[in-house]
């Protein structure tokens, strides 16, 4: 039974409404908000407060692209969780391409180091009990909705997993969907070698979907957010797109679903919306273990 669930990012869009639905659950007695600004943590605090009529949200300060603040958190979390949801992310910033102290770009940083760092403290400190479930992306496996190109690497080697880490095999763009897909491949991939390091807890990556009513387009360039919005707009209209409360769902069904396979990733079986599948059989580099290990030793570089 899940009783805790820490949701990094939880101020908004999916890991507000997730913490939102988690609240229903009577058995969850715990729900840690881990959100980077004080001010917008307290205000989603007393917002989920006054909508579920519990008080059962506890705030955790942690900028998940600072892996200072990480550690930092762990060793201020109180008690165990027995879920790890880790939802903080997207396009990055307006500096999405700047290199951080660790040397990797803060879109990196956001989608994947922070991540990568917090699971393996929690699990070192016996903080983490059951399941972790990172959010990942169907741009990891190419959207062709939005003129997102399928990951490609030459080889798939340390070193070209690295060249994503710290933006080299882009160069200087402008563009933050670029690097999105292959750093959310590389979260897939990382959470697929943590589950066979890792037997005793449950690794799901889950895309929420394309989700509407979020703040994730926020943070592009105007033209670009102009040009995302527009596309969501219209593809909600299509029913290709779905709100909020559905792509929260999948990530409660990650945590949930015991049926899930440790290791796998589960995103739209088709587009953007609808039912879920292992996404290595549309994508089958997914399931290439060598492949899931150079992606761990990759992101291991930095993570020190
Ligand atoms: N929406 C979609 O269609 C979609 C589709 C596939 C995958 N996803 C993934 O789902 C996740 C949530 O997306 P969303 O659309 O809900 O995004 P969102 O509305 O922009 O919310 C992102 C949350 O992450 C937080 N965050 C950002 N950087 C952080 C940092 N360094 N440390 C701590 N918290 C940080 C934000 O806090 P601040 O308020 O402080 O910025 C905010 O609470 C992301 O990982 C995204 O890549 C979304």
């Amino acid at each position: 039974m899940i009783r805790s669930v820490l949701i990094t990012g939880a101020n908004a869009g999916l890991g507000k409404e997730a913490a939102k639905q988690l609240a229903a659950h009577a058995e969850i007695d715990m729900i840690y908000l881990a959100c980077r600004n004080p001010e917008k943590a307290l205000a989603a605090q007393k917002e989920l407060e006054g909508e579920t009529g519990r008080s059962i949200f506890k705030i955790l300060i942690m900028d998940v692209s600072n892996l200072h603040s990480v550690r930092t958190a762990v060793q201020n979390l109180a008690k165990p969780v027995d879920a790890l949801v880790m939802n903080a992310g997207g396009t990055g910033g307006r500096n999405f391409n700047r290199l951080n102290e660790q040397g990797v770009t803060e879109i990196f940083a956001v989608n994947l180091l922070g991540h990568a760092v917090l699971t393996e403290e929690l699990i070192k400190a016996q903080k983490l009990i059951k399941v972790a479930m990172y959010a990942g992306s169907e741009a990891a496996r190419g959207v062709q909705e939005m003129g997102m190109k399928q990951p490609e690497f030459i080889d798939s080697s340390v070193e070209e997993f690295i060249s994503v880490c710290d933006g080299s095999l882009f160069g200087d763009i402008t563009d933050a969907t670029i690097p999105y897909g292959p750093i959310k491949y590389m979260g897939a991939m990382w959470m697929s070698a943590m589950a066979r390091r890792y037997p005793e807890v449950r690794f799901i990556t889950m895309s929420p979907g394309a989700t509407t009513g979020t703040e994730g387009f926020n943070s592009l360039s105007f033209v670009k957010q102009y040009v995302m919005k527009t596309m969501m707009k219209v593809m909600l209209w299509l029913g290709k797109v779905h709100q909020v409360e559905t792509g929260a769902q999948r990530y409660l069904r990650s945590l949930f679903d015991t049926s899930l396979v440790s290791g796998t990733f589960y995103a739209s079986q088709k587009g953007l919306t609808g039912p879920i599948s292992d996404q290595s059989k549309l994508f089958n580099d997914l399931a290439n273990h060598k492949y899931q290990d150079n992606v761990y030793l990759a992101i291991k570089k930095f993570a020190d």
